[in-house]
């Protein structure tokens, strides 16, 4: 399934904090993933055309959690993410800003409106002629067309918004455009996901691309996607924006990170997400 680890990588992920086993120490990776009894979620399949020669498959970071995390989310009324969606339908209806606007004023019902939005971001926005993430449109919404302050990217509030976005597209396939206006950006992000940084000299793809399926920390290394984003995650029984988990994982190759929100982060966000093309939108998801 991986690619030969080298040793160096090893060793750094050794340093990064745990213990490394090899392939005897793989999660049980046959998982199938229902929702409510009813929605089916593709959490393996096969890799979009520009990774064919890096993976022979793509696969949800639900495979790698343990059984008890997996079945969280088997179950709306199971899954601690849900609460903060039904919190984000009344921020939904709810009037902020000098306009006297909320999101239903224009967007009415979010089950209709925003049905497979999620599925598609970041996204390229012809008229601002900038790449969008759904966290700047949202904050684009609120500050040009309600008069409403910006959302902290990786706050509570965006989170939330974030996830009940989400769940109007859960079950689609993502399909991130590539090409076009937004492969600039796309190639940006493409570097930095295979740059080693930090003092242990580690790359996204060392830990996501080659190492996926070992144990690290006490936890299994996934592919690293985004299609489960926003993530509730159990550890500090919060909901997780994708810039916040980058943040992370960044800090823990001991590089200086960049900012949640920044060009950066977005163009990263952007190629990653495109790395999922093909996985169902599941957020929001348990993780550890
Ligand atoms: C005054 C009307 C107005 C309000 C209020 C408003 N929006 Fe929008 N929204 C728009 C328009 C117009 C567009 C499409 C044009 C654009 O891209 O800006 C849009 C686009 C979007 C999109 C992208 C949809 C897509 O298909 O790509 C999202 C997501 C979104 N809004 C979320 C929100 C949220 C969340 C709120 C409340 C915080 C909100 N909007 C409030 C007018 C509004
Ligand atoms: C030292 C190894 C390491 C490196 C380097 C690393 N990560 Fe991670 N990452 C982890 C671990 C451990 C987790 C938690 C378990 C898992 O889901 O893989 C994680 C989780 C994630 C997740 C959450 C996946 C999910 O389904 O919840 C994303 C997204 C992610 N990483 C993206 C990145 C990106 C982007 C980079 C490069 C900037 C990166 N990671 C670099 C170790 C690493």
């Amino acid at each position: 399934m991986n690619k030969l680890t080298s040793t160096n990588t090893l060793v750094a992920l050794a340093l990064a904090g745990g213990v490394v086993f090899g392939g005897a120490a793989l999660a049980d990776v046959d998982g199938v993933l229902t929702i409510n009894g009813e929605l089916e979620i593709v959490t393996k399949t096969t890799p979009p055309a520009h990774l064919a020669d890096n993976l022979d498959e793509i696969v949800s970071g639900w495979v790698y959690r343990a059984a008890e995390t997996q079945e969280l989310q088997m179950d709306d009324f199971d899954n601690p993410g849900m609460l903060f969606v039904d919190i984000a339908q009344d921020d939904w209806g709810t009037v902020e800003g000098t306009e006297g606007k909320s999101c239903a004023t224009c967007h009415d019902n979010v089950e209709d409106s925003m049905a497979g939005v999620r599925a598609v971001y970041p996204k390229w926005n012809d008229e601002a002629e900038e790449v969008r993430t759904l966290a700047m449109q949202i904050n684009s919404c609120r500050t040009e067309r309600m008069g409403a302050e910006p959302l902290k990217i990786t706050k509570g509030k965006m989170a939330r918004m974030e996830a009940l976005i989400s769940v109007q597209s859960r079950g689609m396939p993502m399909n991130v455009a590539i090409d076009g206006p937004v492969q600039a950006m796309w190639e940006q992000g493409k570097e930095m996901y295979y740059t080693r940084t930090g003092q242990l000299e580690l790359s996204c793809a060392n830990c996501h691309e080659d190492s996926y399926g070992l144990h690290i920390r006490s936890d299994f290394l996934s592919q690293g996607q985004t299609n489960g984003f926003p993530v509730y995650r159990l550890k500090n029984a919060k909901l997780t924006t994708a810039h916040g988990r980058f943040k992370g994982c960044v800090r823990d190759t001991r590089a200086e990170t960049y900012k949640p929100g920044s060009a950066a982060f977005n163009a990263l966000e952007l190629y990653v997400a495109s790395r999922g093309n093909g996985l169902s939108v599941e957020g929001p998801s348990v993780r550890n």
